[in-house]
């Protein structure tokens, strides 16, 4: 396959058991009994696109909300539906609480490969502040029963910064996990998202200073447990790293179904509409689900190119940034400057220090 065959699917599944206070995801804990048609609008949209010749995916990504919590055959059913590569990377995203072998069987049969597990932090009081519902000890099981049904390639989701964590606690949460070996972990800063609970409650904020100390504390955790940094936020052992996300970072095209749903094609990217009741309305009409679009200019895709692959181990050609003056931040490898363990740190503000070269732009 060549990279101009990387397609990826996005299936978004818009359904929580409960809102936690700092997500600001297109997601809701009232609508369970749109869930049915829900899914069904899905597969009729999916169709849609196969028929108007919408290429084999070369990873498919089921994320939310909260998949693991809708009927497993359904679910199954959508993603066979999807025309894809032998292969391809499958992942969906599931709550600790919800893993259980019958269920990852299902989902195996329609080619799920990979799962990734929305965990935040193994400190019971953190778990609290963040709202999440889930018992620690069912991380263990579940990690076991993803192993038990021969899927080799996981990912554990954390967030650090929640108000009230110490240092010694993340890197008790840390080495905790790492004690079950996942090839994948993600670990994100806590972020204040405006329009969340979360915005409203200033005394929970995190603070910068914290959040620099336990993301440095990350990485020289995981990297010396064998988990290589290969984007700012995502650490991997070799051949684990996620191909979809990867997709993405490298502005690839991938089509999104389902409500609030992202796409992108050659530098054009629209949305849909936000909510499940929307969406199902306009599917059932054969209407548009596109809620708004954008073409991006041939500078601006340049621009952000860089902006992503500055993010990425593989970091932008030297002449992308003037990199002498980044001293400690960022370092040469093979022509590339790479942002250093403090350049991460630091990636947006560095980002706005990056050069499109016109000839480049000119390609477009
Ligand atoms: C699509 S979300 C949800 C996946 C799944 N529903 C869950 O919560 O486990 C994927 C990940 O984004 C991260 N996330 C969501 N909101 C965040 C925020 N405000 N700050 C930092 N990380 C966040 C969490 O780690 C979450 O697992
Ligand atoms: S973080 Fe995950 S579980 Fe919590 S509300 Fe958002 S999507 Fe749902």
């Amino acid at each position: 396959m060549t990279s101009s065959d990387h397609f990826g699917v996005y299936l978004h599944i818009p359904f929580c058991a409960h809102r936690c206070g700092y997500c600001a995801f297109a997601t809701w804990s009232d609508r369970h009994h749109l869930e049915s048609a829900y899914l069904e609008a899905v597969e009729v949209d999916i169709e849609r696109a196969v028929q108007e010749g919408m290429p084999p995916a070369s990873s498919i990504f089921v994320g939310g909300g909260t998949p693991s919590l809708v009927s497993a055959d359904r679910l199954a059913s959508a993603i066979s539906s999807i025309p894809r590569y032998e292969g391809a990377e499958i992942t969906v995203e599931c709550n600790p609480d919800d893993v259980t072998s019958e269920r990852l069987r299902e989902l195996c049969a329609a080619g799920v490969n990979r799962i990734s597990l929305g965990v935040q932090s193994t400190i019971s009081h953190v778990l609290t502040s963040l709202d999440r519902t889930h018992d620690v000890d069912n991380v263990q099981c579940a990690v076991e029963c993803i192993r038990s049904v021969g899927i080799s390639t996981f990912n554990l989701d954390l967030i650090y910064g929640t108000a009230g964590e110490t240092v010694d606690e993340w890197r008790s949460c840390l080495t905790e996990l790492l004690q079950h070996h996942p090839p994948h972990i993600s670990a994100y800063a806590l972020t204040v998202e405006p329009g969340t609970p979360l915005a409203d409650q200033h005394g929970r904020h995190p603070d910068d200073d914290d959040q620099a100390d336990k993301y440095a504390l990350a990485d020289e955790v995981l990297s010396s447990a064998g988990l290589a940094n290969y984007e700012v936020s995502n650490w991997a052992s070799p051949g684990h790293e996620c191909r979809h996300n990867l997709l993405y970072w490298r502005q690839g095209n991938y089509r999104g179904f389902g409500c609030a749903a992202h796409s992108h094609e050659d530098g054009r990217r629209w949305w849909n509409v936000r909510t499940p009741d929307r969406y199902i309305a306009l599917v059932s009409d054969g209407a548009s689900v596109e809620a708004a679009s954008e073409t991006l200019d041939a500078e601006t895709r340049v621009f952000e190119e860089l902006e992503l692959q500055l993010r990425l181990r593989e970091g932008v050609p030297r002449e992308a940034l003037d990199g002498d003056v980044l001293d400690g931040l960022v370092e040469l490898r093979d022509d590339r400057w790479v942002l250093t363990r403090n350049g991460r740190l630091m990636a947006n503000e560095i980002s706005t220090r990056l050069i499109v070269p016109p000839t480049v732009a000119g390609d477009y």
